[in-house]
């Protein structure tokens, strides 16, 4: 077969967070295709990166005190554990920041203005007097306007499950200050998804076989004016909203000062721009690489994100004048022990870093999803019992244990001739490899295994110790040679589940490292193999038990980050700042005349301050749950006094009492507010 090149990508990570195992569970099934691949031969540029952009992370930024940029390289500092770990054998990891992808993001947006496909449109949004910045719907809360539920998102009540705009909302406030947003209108930018040439080409190309079944038929659904059940209308193809406002953590758009593209438009470029960064670093050329006519591109991705993949992304590529992807492999979500679907911000159940802090083997866990996934994007559990069945018994019991027993029966470790059955082993070669070709690893663990149980019977049957006992010894040391022709076989069949196993098999049978070439030749007379050392241990109970357990209140913010950090008081130290800055915050000491309950709010109190100044000073404080009015009137407190009059949808704040708390609320719950010695009066400066 002539040398196929392949492009393979998983979806690209949002940098706010480590990896979960949903994260794990994508890279290891797209892992196994590409080694697959590479073992036939193929060429495979496999390319990930990190998703850096947008107001989350922006936000998620500003909190941490740090700058987007350094808070998005933060967390791509941390990838390496997790790709090392589990064996995932990307080429290279760049992120959506990266100089190629503001460039390629912004070239491809030129070309789609030039056909004619981006237009503009004024829009009314919520917008934060304070922050100074358009709101994004999770970052508005209110009362649902259906069932009154209150300190609800901006999209949809998590109590009545209504969906909603966020200008429905009762009552709005922004989550960010806590400011009533105000409706502003700004132009904004879109992709014209609905113009013909659009609606046809996708037509067709969600619909020409290269989508799963039930990929295509759900994204057939997009394209239809109809009415739901609910009454509702489907609109088909939309317009596509591709712009934010400055402030965004973003790209550019060219010749439109303050705009920024969308996270989602930049996003997928991402495979291009980390494809081109490998490409710089070799010394190759992106461009012809891209105009190779062989060149195939594959996306591995999650159900949630079909729409931006099939729809948006395809688009973007034909009419900018690009390839378009060959293959969009969608899978399933992960969940753990029947548990809730991985959260996409906190997976929940099964660290990744724990399984392997806890010396849990990796490929254990790359066998064990290999053997549940196939090619439709359903849905798959990690159960632990079935975990420890399927890797003790099936992976060490049937197929580890062919070498361990044959071994003993070679005489000075040579293969005598074998009758090993070429076309046998042609055949599984055969199969497994048309199963692998089309991610249905599932049935090729099945087939493997199958095999490994009658190479076991086989050996059973023949009973090679009993053989040496009668004085046979060159029969024994024939059965055990087929029987490592055989291993041998089944190894290069696992290789690409089991890169770390194989790599280790080989060396004890001191073969070529196996490819799909060479997988079904013999070893053949008087080879000769190596000592054998045990293989892969067995998962112990105690470890599953382990990894499960939860962890102990204190250490869970700890877990929740996997920060090896040091992290007082449950959040990490914010960056150094000179004696200056510090200068800058003027901390006072301020007697507490009055403090009140605030109506219609469960987390503030009013607190009437003197500070000294003659008048007094108006401060909502959000620690109405740890404590009553009556126990603050009186004391002496701190308070920044120079902060910024903040406007709330209560009033005017003018200051900020300083307050202790855990940096996980929910681990460690309880505010404290400071008190200063005995002595200090209003207005002292703190410092
Ligand atoms: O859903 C997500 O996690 C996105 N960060 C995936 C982006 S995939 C690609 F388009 F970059
Ligand atoms: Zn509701």
């Amino acid at each position: 077969m002539s040398q196929r090149r392949l492009f393979v990508t998983t979806a690209l990570p949002y940098a706010n967070g480590n990896f979960h195992i949903g994260h794990i569970m994508e890279y290891i099934q797209a892992d196994i295709w590409v080694r697959f691949q590479r073992m036939q031969g193929h060429a495979v540029n496999f390319v990930g990166a990190d998703d850096a952009h947008g107001a989350p992370i922006m936000i998620a930024a500003e909190k941490a005190g740090k700058t987007p940029q350094q808070f998005v390289a933060d967390i791509a500092a941390g990838r390496k554990p997790y790709l090392d770990g589990f064996h995932i054998s990307f080429d290279n990891w760049h992120s959506t920041d990266a100089p190629e992808n503001h460039q390629l993001a912004q070239q491809i947006y030129r070309d789609l203005k030039k056909a004619g496909l981006i237009s503009t449109k004024t829009i009314e949004q919520f917008f934060d007097i304070e922050k100074n910045m358009f709101l994004p719907d999770r970052f508005i809360k209110g009362q649902c306007p259906k069932c009154g539920a209150k300190d609800q998102y901006g999209d949809n009540c998590e109590v009545c499950g209504a969906v909603y705009a966020p200008t429905d909302l009762i009552n709005p406030f922004s989550a960010l200050s806590g400011v009533t947003p105000v409706l502003k209108s700004s132009e904004h930018f879109f992709f014209k998804l609905s113009d013909p040439r659009c609606v046809d080409f996708l037509e067709t190309w969600t619909q020409d076989g290269r989508l799963q079944p039930e990929v295509a038929n759900k994204v057939k659904e997009w394209f239809s004016v109809r009415e739901n059940a609910d009454g509702t209308k489907s609109e088909g193809l939309g317009d596509w909203d591709i712009s934010r406002d400055a402030p965004y953590f973003g790209i550019e758009i060219p010749d439109a000062p303050g705009k920024y593209f969308y996270v989602w438009l930049d996003a997928p470029v991402g495979y291009l721009a980390s494809l081109k960064n490998l490409l710089d670093k070799r010394g190759e050329d992106y461009e012809a690489y891209m105009a190779d006519p062989r060149l195939e591109q594959y996306h591995f991705i999650g159900k949630d994100i079909v729409t931006f993949h099939t729809l948006f992304w395809p688009a973007m590529l034909k009419f900018s004048g690009r390839k378009t992807p060959d293959k969009v492999f969608v899978h399933g979500f992960l969940t753990v022990n029947n548990g809730e679907k991985m959260s996409k911000s906190r997976g929940t159940g099964l660290d990744p870093l724990k399984y392997l802090s806890l010396g849990m083997n990796p490929e254990w866990l790359r066998y064990y999803l290999a053997a549940k996934l196939n090619a439709k994007n359903e849905d798959i559990d990690f159960n632990a019992d079935d975990f420890m069945a399927r890797v003790n018994s099936d992976l060490i019991g049937k197929f580890v244990n062919i070498a361990s027993r044959a071994v003993k029966f070679l005489p000075d470790g040579r293969l005598t001739v074998s009758r090993m059955e070429k076309v046998a082993s042609t055949q599984i070669v055969e199969v497994v490899r048309g199963l692998y070709e089309t991610r249905e690893f599932g049935k090729a663990m099945r087939e493997i295994m199958g095999v490994a149980d009658a190479i076991n019977s086989r050996f059973d049957v023949n009973a090679p110790w009993k053989l040496v006992k009668e004085g046979k010894a060159a029969e024994a040391a024939q059965v055990s040679s087929e029987c490592l022709e055989m291993f041998k076989v089944l190894t290069a069949c696992l290789k690409p589940v089991l890169p770390a196993l194989a790599l280790q098999a080989e060396s004890f049978l001191q073969c070529e490292p196996l490819t799909w070439a060479n997988a079904a030749l013999p070893l053949g007379e008087d080879h000769q193999v190596g000592d054998y050392k045990h293989l892969m241990q067995r998962v112990d109970i105690k470890q599953l038990d382990a990894l499960f357990e939860p962890p102990a209140p204190v250490e869970q913010a700890q877990a929740a980050t996997d920060s090896i950090a040091s992290m007082p008081g449950g959040e990490e130290l914010a960056p150094t700042i000179s004696i200056d800055d510090f200068a800058r915050i003027d901390l006072r000491i301020a007697l507490i005349v009055n403090c009140e309950a605030v109506e219609g709010s469960t987390k503030l109190l009013r607190l009437t301050l003197d500070v000294g100044e003659g008048t007094l000073r108006n401060v909502f404080s959000g620690i109405a749950s740890s404590y009553k009015p009556e126990d603050l009137i009186g004391k002496h407190t701190v308070m920044v006094a120079n902060l910024a009059p903040r406007k709330m949808k209560f009033g005017i704040s003018e200051g900020m009492v300083l307050a202790a708390s855990h940096g996980d609320e929910k681990a460690q719950p309880g505010i404290y507010v400071l008190e200063s010695g005995a002595g200090a009066t209003p207005g002292m400066r703190v410092r």
